[in-house]
């Protein structure tokens, strides 16, 4: 069950400009790791309005990226705007976290900005693990014990609204660590981007 009505707020919410600046320089990140280590498919989970795929997908036409999400309003809208764009390497459709019915693989799996509202966050990770090709990649962030910390503090006592979004995070319920990372999944998670311990990115190789 998800604290927010993802469906409804896709409906009348825009991309916030600071989520899209950022994920504008996630795809410069990105552009630069698939071409390193010679990536061929990606899926990212909680897409929303998928910036980051939407720059990967036109600068990699011959590469298949695709966009997973639990709210049907932005999979019909990022659906829409890749047809306008002729971006024929580009699809979207609706699943859910922490059990995606979806069963294809990729040599990347992407995940940021949605553990956040996971409450089963491990088997999330999991999942999104068996995602993954051999020899292939996963890069998400995660809720931490610094996160619920940071989220306290900035969160105003009389903002229902963001008290109701992360409810699940400032009462402490799906915070995870790398270590405990590396134990569910066996395998050691990287710093991939970030120095502020309350939002750390990670990757993890399927070796
Ligand atoms: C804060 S937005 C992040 C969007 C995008 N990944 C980004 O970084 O800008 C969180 C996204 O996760 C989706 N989401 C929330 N819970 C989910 C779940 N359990 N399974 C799949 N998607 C989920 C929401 O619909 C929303 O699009």
């Amino acid at each position: 069950m998800s604290s927010i009505n993802w469906d409804k707020h896709w409906e009348t919410n825009k991309e916030p400009e600071g989520a899209r600046d950022f994920a504008e320089k996630m795809a410069d990140r990105l552009r630069e790791f698939m071409r390193s280590k010679g990536i061929g498919s990606v899926a990212d989970y909680g897409c929303g309005h998928s910036t980051t795929l939407f720059r990967l997908a036109e600068h990699f036409t011959d590469i298949d990226f695709y966009g997973y999400d639990m709210a049907t309003s932005i999979i019909q809208k990022n659906t829409e705007k890749a047809r306008e764009l002729g971006l024929m390497n580009l699809s979207f459709a609706q699943d859910s976290l922490p059990n995606p019915r979806k069963t294809k693989t990729f040599d990347l799996v992407t995940c940021f900005a949605t553990l956040h509202y996971v409450e089963e966050i491990e088997r999330a990770i999991k999942r999104l693990f068996e995602r993954v090709n051999p020899g292939g990649y996963l890069i998400f962030n995660y809720p931490n014990t610094y996160t619920r910390k940071t989220y306290q503090e900035d969160i105003q006592p009389d903002d229902e609204y963001m008290k109701r979004r992360f409810a699940l995070l400032l009462a402490g319920r799906n915070l995870i660590s790398q270590r405990r990372i590396r134990e569910i999944l066996g395998a050691r998670p990287k710093k991939f981007y970030s120095s502020i311990k309350s939002n750390i990115y990670v990757l993890v190789r399927n070796s």
